[in-house]
């Protein structure tokens, strides 16, 4: 069984260095489990920024996970908000990568599991999706990390993965995409994101599925993350 992060005792073990925020590499302990690695983001540490609302990255990289489990992708590890030494803040399982694989190769590949990222990624309209954000397993599974930068109300799609851009959905994600119509409950991400948000995002996946199209690169930002690391 999956032991819940919102249980146990964070201590704090690092600081990522190459992390934009207070981004802390922690241990959690809980009664029933061998002690495991977490990434804790204490809202707290968030770097205010030009174009985001403050104060709640946290909120979106749990909204992100709850998306990716609603679509059945399971392509973000475990996530929760919860209170931490520096107060509350994400929580998500650390995981181990796959440190062989060249992250700007692995990006460039148009396999189902880089695919599933690059879908979820434009429901979410992620604005950040770096080489650095891609989780290689040894498994050969691909999970992404660092959904503090989406559920935008405008258009901000930026990533490098652009590879199926204009290649029609398939049978599946449009499966995907009515089911999740069907089964969404508004009330599990209102408060992680705002109403505005959750709307906008209800908007993006009804233009997905009635265009039948991956998008395009927009000419009106810069679609490419710079550093693309
Ligand atoms: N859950 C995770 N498992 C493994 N590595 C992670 C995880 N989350 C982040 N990382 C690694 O730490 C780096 C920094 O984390 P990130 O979420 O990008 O922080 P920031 O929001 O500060 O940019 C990532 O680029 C990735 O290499
Ligand atoms: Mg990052």
């Amino acid at each position: 069984m999956i032991p819940s992060l919102i249980n146990g005792e964070l201590s704090i073990i690092g600081r990522l260095v190459d992390a934009s925020n207070a981004t802390l590499l922690c241990e959690l302990t809980t009664g029933d489990d061998q002690p495991f690695k977490v990434i804790y983001k204490p809202g707290a540490g968030e770097r205010p920024l030009w174009d985001f609302p403050e104060g709640n990255l946290a909120g979106r990289e749990v909204a992100a996970f709850q998306l990716s489990e609603d679509l059945g992708l399971s392509v973000i590890p475990e996530t929760v908000l919860r209170e931490g030494p520096f107060g509350i803040g994400s929580v998500q399982r650390w995981i181990e990568i796959d440190e062989s694989i060249d992250l700007s190769t692995l990006a460039s590949s148009t396999s189902p599991e880089i695919r599933d990222i690059a879908f979820l990624d434009i429901l979410l309209n992620n604005t950040d999706r770096k080489f650095g954000h891609l989780l290689p397993l040894e498994d050969g599974r691909i999970l992404g990390c660092d959904h503090g930068l989406t559920f935008h109300t405008e258009d901000k799609l930026r990533t490098v993965l652009w590879q199926f851009a204009n290649e029609p959905i398939t049978p599946q994600e449009e499966k995907s995409l009515r089911t999740l119509g069907e089964t969404l409950d508004p009330e599990r991400y209102i408060g992680l994101i705002s109403e505005e948000e959750f709307a906008a995002f209800l908007m993006r996946a009804e233009r997905l599925l009635s265009t039948g199209l991956f998008p395009m690169p927009s000419e009106d930002w810069p679609a490419v993350p710079w550093p693309p690391f």
